[in-house]
């Protein structure tokens, strides 16, 4: 039997220790987690009396803020009124009004929405619909076309699309088979374009999966919607499900709604996440099309899609998503994201001649720079950034050589300006 008596400890940190597994993390390398034990607007404070700038909100969930008063208000009026339901046979008043307030911002062609838990098991929900789409119709289709450089989930469909493998070594024989294309560029592009379409016109291919205009954890790499828009259409035209994974960059990241919005050929599915309950329940969305709906209704009992989560459409996490909806939609929260864009216009203007700084990028509210430095993904000098932005009062967690901010809309400019003089500290002591 193991030895179950915790080692008496007043600190949470250390307390932490005894029980508590981490994700994406070697415990043997990093054994020491800080402990926060309060949250507010972009601030989070730890079990020390210390404040740190969430400079990536959480993981970009609290997009509107930390405990922010207009979700607290409605999620604990609804606690009061009713906390969990079984979904299937029964409905409520949150899932349906926070269908209709989101179709009012979706991409016009959604029409059905699904439920999970996370982004992850939106991905596998939005392959196994595609997948089942196509059965349901006759027309078996077996192939799945991703984005090299893609990340999509820790799931087992999600991590087959994803294409960042050097962590999921021990699970590569056990993946769905995945044809992997380069992200498209002015420079690859014919050729890119050439084996898309040698893929999809070989009619075994059942849907084409991708991160909109931001592979998040490809170090907020940014391409064209030019350029995924031609890819789309030649996946519509023959008959591919088209997935946008919108979980990173859905709910106004990229300066508009859903980053689908700047495309002109509108995804058949989209994935959502994160921000979508503003960081505080956890919740996911599948959302399709009419068409693709239409292919699970029918007579036959197992024509439908036979996927389901026990905590689906969880009023109190649909009540977060309607009130993260008004925040949105306000004109308040429109200004505070152009307000954002323009001051990572201005910072960018003025660090990309850096001389430790290779490259610049931003679309919306996100921003990133490489540093001019070779480095392992997750090696020494990460760890050391992200402890000398941690010990300046500011969260950051760079990716290998990039350093990215993604902080909540309702940052004020001197916390922003505060992140943007800590980062430039930080490259003076590269
Ligand atoms: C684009 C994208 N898809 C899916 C996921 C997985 O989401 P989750 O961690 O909630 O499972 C992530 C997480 O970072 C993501 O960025």
């Amino acid at each position: 039997m193991p030895n179950k008596k915790n080692k008496t400890m007043s600190r949470l940190s250390d307390r932490d220790q005894n029980h508590l597994w981490h994700p994406l993390t070697q415990h043997k390398l990093h054994p020491s987690h800080i402990a926060i034990t309060k949250a507010k607007g972009a601030l989070l404070f730890d079990e020390e009396g210390n404040s740190y700038i969430d400079g990536i909100a959480s993981w970009y969930t609290c997009m509107y803020g930390h405990c922010n008063e207009t979700i607290i208000e409605k999620v604990t009026a609804q606690l009061q009124q009713l906390d969990q339901v079984v979904f299937s046979g029964f409905t409520h008043q949150p899932a349906v009004e926070m269908s209709e307030a989101l179709m009012q911002i979706l991409p016009a062609n959604q029409q059905k929405i699904f439920f999970s838990d996370n982004g992850s098991t939106s991905v596998d929900v939005a392959i196994k619909m595609a997948l089942q789409s196509h059965f349901n119709q006759g027309d078996t289709r077996a192939r799945i076309i991703a984005l090299e450089n893609a990340f999509h989930g820790d799931t087992f469909g999600a991590m087959s699309v994803s294409g960042l493998s050097v962590y999921n070594g021990a699970f590569e024989d056990f993946l769905l088979q995945i044809d992997r294309i380069d992200v498209p560029t002015q420079e690859n592009f014919e050729v890119v374009k050439s084996e898309f379409e040698t893929l999809v016109a070989t009619g075994e291919v059942a849907a084409f999966i991708f991160e909109p205009l931001v592979q998040g954890a490809a170090a907020m790499h940014m391409y064209s919607a030019n350029l995924l828009d031609e890819l789309i259409a030649i996946a519509q035209k023959h008959k591919v499900i088209c997935i946008a994974d919108e979980v990173m960059t859905g709910f106004g990241k990229t300066g508009t709604y859903f980053a689908s919005d700047q495309l002109n050929n509108k995804p058949d599915i989209l994935c959502l996440s994160k921000s979508l309950t503003g960081g505080v329940v956890p919740m996911a969305l599948t959302t399709c099309t009419q068409e693709v709906y239409d292919a699970f209704y029918d007579d036959e009992i197992k024509k439908g899609f036979f996927h389901g989560h026990t905590y689906s459409a969880n009023p109190l996490g649909c009540t977060a998503i309607l009130a993260g909806i008004e925040l949105l939609t306000s004109n308040e929260m429109q200004q505070n994201i152009a307000r954002v864009t323009e001051q990572h216009r201005a910072f960018e203007a003025r660090i990309k001649k850096h001389p430790k700084v290779k490259s610049t990028r931003q679309l919306g509210v996100i921003f990133a720079l490489d540093l001019n430095v070779e480095m392992e993904r997750y090696g020494n000098l990460r760890d050391q950034l992200f402890n000398f932005f941690m010990d300046h009062g500011v969260c950051l967690r760079p990716l290998g050589s990039t350093v990215y901010i993604l902080a909540p809309f309702v940052i004020t400019n001197e916390e922003l300006q505060k992140i943007y003089s800590t980062i430039e500290a930080a490259l003076e002591q590269l």
